[in-house]
């Protein structure tokens, strides 16, 4: 039994916040934010709750992947930034698309999140008890943001991305996952008492170059891949220079890492599947590509997988 990626959709709010806006609420500049991070703008949510975003990311991938609803067996939501305390931003999601009766939960694994999701999705697909999943990353970290801290408000966006797999006869599109976490490490990422993100920034960086490159060999060691053989490297979006820095520590040309930092900002649990759709849509992925995902967050979490799409 193999796991397919079969559709994938994306919400992103339509309000832009660039750079120049940011220079004229905190003391900070463009200069600083692009060279530092390589961010530019960042989507904001002003009506569109997380719930709105993540249904509107589903309903375009169920499109993409020819599925209704009520096909659905299971509905996995990643996100640091649920609607309520409960019921799960997943039920509400289920609500919303009429999804009548199918079971869904909601995961905290902050940036890993998708990762964990897809990872839980291939195993339920595998052991036979589920045929569709949908796995949605969706965040509304603007409202997790010390609008105040200049050392984080720079750094997040709003969005969402969804991805539908199912099960298939064939070769399965999944080929090695990895998955790790260190609550030990807690304090370089976390949410303080208000809820706003706290973040060691420097410290965490070499954590996520160190623990993205080991986890990246990791699987593909399991999968008997060659760094080389990979055709797309979609990392999780937190910072141009760890992207390029994994990219030096993997022995891969930059060109080979997906990169849209400049556009969204760090969406957290929405990032990697934003990413991938869009590399799907303007043609970067084609299917027989072999495919690595990479991400490291709070928790710490991180984690790796290897896809031939
Ligand atoms: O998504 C989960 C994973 N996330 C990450 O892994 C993030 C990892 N960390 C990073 O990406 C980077 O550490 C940051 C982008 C957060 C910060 O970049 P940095 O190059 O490590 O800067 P820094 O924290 O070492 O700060 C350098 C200077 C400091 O000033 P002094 O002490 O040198 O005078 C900061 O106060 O930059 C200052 N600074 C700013 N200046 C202008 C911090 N934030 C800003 C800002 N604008 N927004």
């Amino acid at each position: 039994m193999g796991t397919k990626i079969v559709g994938t959709g994306v919400y992103l709010p339509k309000s832009v916040l660039t750079n120049f806006d940011l220079e004229k609420m905190v003391d900070t500049s463009d200069e600083w934010i692009m060279t530092r991070t390589g961010i530019k703008e960042r989507r904001i949510a002003k009506e569109e709750t997380i719930t709105h975003m993540a249904t509107q990311a589903a309903k375009e991938a169920l499109k993409d992947g020819s599925t209704s609803p009520e096909e659905l067996d299971l509905i996995i939501l990643a996100t640091l930034t649920p609607e309520k305390r409960f019921p799960a931003t997943a039920c509400l999601v289920q609500a919303q698309l009429e999804a009548k009766g199918v079971y869904s939960f909601d995961i905290s694994a902050a940036c890993s999140g998708f990762l964990y999701g897809l990872d839980i999705a291939d195993s339920f697909i595998k052991a036979g008890k589920a045929k569709k999943v949908l796995v949605i990353g969706a965040e509304k970290l603007s409202e997790a943001v010390d609008w105040e801290d200049r050392s984080t408000c720079v750094l997040f966006g709003d969005g969402a991305g969804a991805v539908l797999f199912e099960n298939s006869e064939d070769e399965s599109d999944v080929l090695a996952t990895k998955m790790y976490s260190e609550g030990s490490l807690e304090e370089l990422l976390y949410a303080d008492k208000c809820g706003y993100i706290r973040m060691k920034g420097r410290e965490l960086f070499k954590v996520a170059v160190r623990s993205m490159e080991e986890v990246c060999r990791e699987v593909l060691e399991k999968a008997n891949v060659k760094p080389e053989e990979i055709s797309l490297v979609i990392p999780h979006q937190a910072n141009v220079r760890i992207i390029n820095a994994l990219a030096e520590k993997l022995g891969l040309p930059k060109e080979k890492f997906y990169v849209n930092i400049h556009k969204y900002g760090n969406t957290s649990a929405a990032s990697i599947p934003i990413a991938l759709h869009e590399a799907i849509k303007e043609g970067k992925i084609k299917r027989g590509d072999l495919v690595l995902m990479t991400a490291m967050g709070g928790g710490l979490t991180w984690g790796a997988a290897l896809l031939r799409y």
